[in-house]
């Protein structure tokens, strides 16, 4: 629990840098999962100080967002990988081989063979080493909505009108926020050797069913009290309701 998100997120920032030098001294490449969102902008922003001021190099580094809307083209400033690219990857010196994003833009019949090939992908990465995840205000991980089951793997699902809500600020209103997505499954986070959730503000109430209350699928993010290298770094707001 740290006083303001940019203390949680330099926390979080200080790791995967470890990581990453750690990975680099084995020559060895280091897998990221990665999440977008508000949440992570400050630890994003903290990796590219760390770039520039520290040469902190992500030469050796894998990526592999989480999830992507669908439909949406690539070049839509609500993509997620266009807000990838804005927040981290057009500031370091990362592979663009090495950048794995879920594709909005494939034709409906050509996802679920996609979303395969991305599992494929995560796998011959040597899967990841380290899982970036936010959380949304019903319990999700990725886009994972209440009820996905824990076998799920990357797939397009479809968006509880709550997070659509919630999202409607990138957009110019809730009609224009896809309602499909392609994301991660639940098997797929679980499967990170190591997931760092980060929430601040008003999640006070998400996080302490995820981290207090019983496992269900009810609460996507409480599935990871099964997870055997998970931390939740949370500001004093987000950790108010933790008994
Ligand atoms: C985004 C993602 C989502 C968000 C969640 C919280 O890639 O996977 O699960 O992490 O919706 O969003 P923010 O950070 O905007 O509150």
């Amino acid at each position: 629990i740290f006083d303001n998100p940019v203390l949680g997120s330099h926390y979080a920032a200080q790791e995967i840098a470890r990581l990453i030098l750690e990975k680099q001294a084995q020559q060895l490449p280091c897998v990221l999962g990665l999440a977008t969102g508000s949440t992570p902008i400050s630890l994003y922003k903290e990796l590219v100080r760390l770039h520039r001021e520290e040469g902190l190099s992500f030469h050796n580094v894998i990526t592999f967002n989480l999830d992507e809307y669908y439909p949406l083209p690539k070049a839509a400033i609500q993509s997620y990988y266009s807000f990838m690219y804005r927040h981290l990857f057009s500031h370091v010196d990362i592979d663009p081989l090495n950048i794995h994003i879920p594709d909005g833009s494939l034709p409906k019949e050509a996802v679920k063979q996609y979303c395969q090939q991305y599992e494929q992908w995560i796998e011959q990465a040597g899967g990841i080493d380290l899982q970036v995840l936010g959380i949304g205000n019903n319990g999700h991980i990725g886009f994972n909505e209440p009820g996905s089951s824990i076998f799920s793997k990357t797939r397009l699902v479809t968006l509880d009108n709550s997070t659509r809500m919630a999202n409607a600020r990138d957009f110019q209103n809730i009609s224009q926020v896809p309602r499909l997505a392609v994301t991660m499954g639940i098997s797929t986070i679980l499967k990170a050797k190591r997931v760092l959730l980060l929430a601040w503000g008003n999640k006070a109430p998400v996080v302490a069913r995820s981290v207090e209350g019983h496992v269900t699928e009810q609460v996507p993010a409480s599935i990871l009290q099964q997870h055997n290298d998970c931390t939740f770094i949370v500001d004093t707001l987000a950790a108010a309701e933790l008994t």
